[in-house]
């Protein structure tokens, strides 16, 4: 069932008023700072287990929890699953989580902006041999950046699988909120997506992990890749 509009303004209300709290900033996954709402740890960890991608792409590193709460998931699926971590600004902090992490192995860390051309390269060159593949982007949070990051990236995304684009929801938050900021209102990752999606057929909203957590920080955000058509004209199975 999709959420009464009443439900969304509870929900944004919520985050509205947890914000000067600095909540997102202080939960931990196995001892890790990381910035994600616990609905959608839930909706993440779905996604995982239902594509168990051998690849995740994960733009924005910060305190090193994200990627490390990624793996911790391709970790318990077992497979050969690993992370690549990309952020042009990686903080000791992050650098010293994932260096000394029991999960390093799963977790490779590039420096450099997820839309450098050397980075896209490398992030295309692991995807070749790494399918499936599942991107997450949670890095620079102004449209030009996102939108660019969909069109480099989004082809990388294997078919029936997700980019998850975080922070959407800042379309939907006061303007105040983001005062000084490059980015807010009408600049954000939600804008990004529906311009994305305006041009490129190939993804559609898939609303069902916000229907159900309802609690998120990416509403409309959970970017479906359609599957790819088989040669007779129909869609190819999930399966192959
Ligand atoms: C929201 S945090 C990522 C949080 C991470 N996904 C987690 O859950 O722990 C965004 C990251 O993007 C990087 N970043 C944000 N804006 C940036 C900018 N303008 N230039 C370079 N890096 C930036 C910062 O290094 C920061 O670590």
């Amino acid at each position: 069932m999709r959420p009464s509009q009443q439900m969304k303004a509870i929900n944004l209300e919520w985050l509205r008023q947890a914000a000067p709290h600095r909540h997102l900033f202080e939960h931990r996954w196995l001892g890790e700072r990381f910035f994600h709402l616990p609905g959608d740890m839930i909706a993440l960890q779905e996604i995982v287990s239902a594509v168990r991608p051998r690849l995740v792409i994960h733009t924005g590193i910060a305190a090193g929890g994200g990627p490390i709460f990624m793996a911790s998931i391709l970790e318990l699926l077992g497979g050969d699953g690993i992370v690549a971590a990309v952020d042009p600004a990686l903080r000791p902090e992050g650098r010293r989580a994932i260096e000394e992490h029991p999960l390093r192995r799963r977790i490779r860390v590039l420096e450099g902006s997820s839309i450098d051309p050397q980075i896209v390269a490398s992030l295309r060159a692991l995807a070749e041999e790494r399918s499936p593949v599942v991107v997450v982007l949670d890095l620079i949070h102004v449209q030009a950046h996102v939108e660019r990051e969909l069109e480099l990236l989004g082809p990388l995304v294997t078919p029936n699988s997700y980019v998850v684009v975080l922070d959407t929801v800042m379309e939907d938050l006061p303007a105040e909120m983001f005062e000084g900021r490059p980015y807010g209102k009408g600049n954000n990752p939600g804008t990004a997506v529906a311009a994305f999606l305006q041009r490129d057929d190939r993804f559609e909203v898939d609303y069902s992990f916000e229907d159900r957590v309802l609690l998120t920080l990416a509403p409309g955000g959970f970017l479906r890749r359609r599957p790819e058509p088989a040669a007779d004209g129909l869609a190819a199975s999930p399966g192959g």
